[in-house]
């Protein structure tokens, strides 16, 4: 058994080798949610294991700076640990932090952002985490992937960093109501003999099942994703689904025959029903299209909102841009409390959907327009607009230099980013600053992904006089 404190070197530069067994304290935990264990400053990354563990680790892969191990045996429990006896969950990335206890996911979400702030040498305060009551069966989307298995299609989920699936009925951090309606979505697939596509024989139909839930309509839209511009048997599904789902609004058949790693095509054909369901979030009703972004955990949701709106200190004077604005969710929210909202967004259903949602909420002092976003505000400054604040919630590879500098350029005093990747935030924050912004208060964590890695926070930045 090899100790931590050993100096030996196996070949090749690493300290461990393949198959052997080490015994060390864990150190830390990654962000994706690995427990790190260091052998002469080389470490081991481990799921499942906790800071403060003592642990046997099997050594899986050695690389040149980093190897993986698997946990042989538990010797010292950290307190912050919870026993979650479906380990499955973390394996497959689901939910990776769900054997961490709440409070210390917190914490740890906390600690994250004050370190990549840290890394980028800002000196900032980052707040405690919000988190919530209840932080599981949250979200409000499922993205299923299909497959067969001996001969039967099987729903589940992908093995960590692999295409292999594992099925599974409980997803843990989904509305249960969504695990229902995929199982039950599965069991008539099955009952009518349709293949599951087959990623390295190019051929069957099923890829996906999406399934989505209005947290509070209770809508139901399923998407049946599929290689084949044909889906058999349509007539029995719709039978068989209105039958089984009685709270389904909208079944659609999306095609998708892409070798990529994008799950939804962009050829939707409404099988049965609406094209979209209804959700509402802060007392506005939302058309949500299966294409649309919409947040997905609608319960912090709210909380972020009113947490961006208020730190942005609107007024009633005030003209906004919303960049990234999806269906128009935050542009709407604000509407009442400022005199304009433009709001700018890329994926073209996205904007329509908003468009109507304006309509339908009776709010007359916003627009939408469908474009890249660092281009429309290049093109808005160099017209002369001069939006007194501006909110960016952008996708996770955060902002591009071009934007920031828009932003700049149109004397924009207070800037609200709004971020689903704190490493970009941190990376952008600096070249903010660069611009000519410093950090307003706490960059403020929100739980909005309970039991995994991921994190939203929340930034203030205003102009330097
Ligand atoms: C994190 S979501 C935020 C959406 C919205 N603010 C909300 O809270 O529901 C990011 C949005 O940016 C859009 N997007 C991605 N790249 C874009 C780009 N280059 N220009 C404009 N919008 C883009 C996506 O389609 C998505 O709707």
């Amino acid at each position: 058994m090899a100790k931590i404190n050993r100096v030996m070197k196996a070949k090749g530069g690493a300290p461990v080798k393949k198959n052997e067994t080490i015994e060390a304290t864990v150190i830390d935990i990654t962000y994706q949610g690995m427990g790190v264990v260091k052998i002469d400053q080389y470490p081991v990354f481990v799921p499942d294991a906790l800071p403060g563990e003592l642990i046997q680790v099997g050594i899986t892969k050695v690389l040149k700076s980093y190897a993986f191990g698997r946990l042989v045996k538990r010797l010292k429990a950290s307190p912050d640990r919870v026993e979650n006896k479906n380990k499955a969950l973390i394996t497959s990335g689901i939910a990776p932090l769900v054997n961490l206890k709440y409070s210390a996911q917190l914490l740890f979400k906390q600690n994250q952002v004050q370190q990549l702030f840290k890394k980028m040498n800002i000196d900032v305060t980052v707040a405690p985490t919000i988190g919530m009551e209840n932080p599981t069966a949250y979200r409000n989307k499922a993205q299923v992937p299909v497959q067969e298995i001996n001969g039967q299609l099987e729903t589940g989920f992908y093995r960590r960093g692999s295409h292999k699936l594992v099925p599974t009925n409980h997803f843990y951090i989904q509305d249960p109501k969504i695990d229902e309606a995929v199982s039950i979505v599965r069991d008539v697939l099955r009952e009518l003999k349709i293949s599951a596509y087959d990623e390295d024989t190019k051929k069957g139909t099923i890829r996906h099942i999406m399934v989505r839930r209005g947290y509070y309509s209770h809508e139901l839209m399923v998407v049946i994703i599929t290689h084949t511009a044909k889906l058999l048997g349509s007539d029995i599904i719709i039978k068989k689904l209105r039958e089984q789902l009685p709270e389904l609004k909208s079944l659609i058949h999306n095609v998708n025959n892409k070798m990529t790693n994008v799950i939804m095509g962009e050829d939707n054909r409404v099988m049965w029903g609406e094209d979209h369901i209804h959700d509402q979030l802060l007392d506005l009703d939302f058309v949500i299209g299966p294409n649309s972004f919409y947040q997905v955990n609608p319960q912090t949701t709210s909380v972020l909102y009113q947490l961006a709106a208020d730190k942005a200190q609107l007024k009633p004077q005030d003209v906004v841009v919303d960049a990234y604005s999806g269906i128009g969710t935050i542009t709407l929210s604000i509407a009442n409390r400022v005199k304009k909202v433009y709001g700018v967004e890329i994926v073209q259903q996205a904007v329509v959907d908003a468009q109507l949602n304006a309509k339908n909420n009776q709010i007359s002092n916003v627009s939408f327009i469908a474009k890249d976003a660092p281009e429309q505000m290049a093109q808005w400054a160099a017209e002369g607009l001069k939006p007194d604040v501006v909110f960016v919630d952008p996708p996770r590879k955060g902002l591009t230099e071009d934007l920031i500098e828009a932003i700049s350029n149109m004397d924009t005093k207070t800037f609200v980013y709004i971020s689903c990747n704190p490493a970009t935030l941190a990376r952008d924050a600096a070249q903010i600053i660069a611009a000519g912004y410093h950090i307003d208060g706490d960059i403020q964590p929100l739980d909005q992904f309970p039991q995994t890695t991921h994190v939203e926070t929340v930034a203030v930045f205003r102009k330097n006089h």
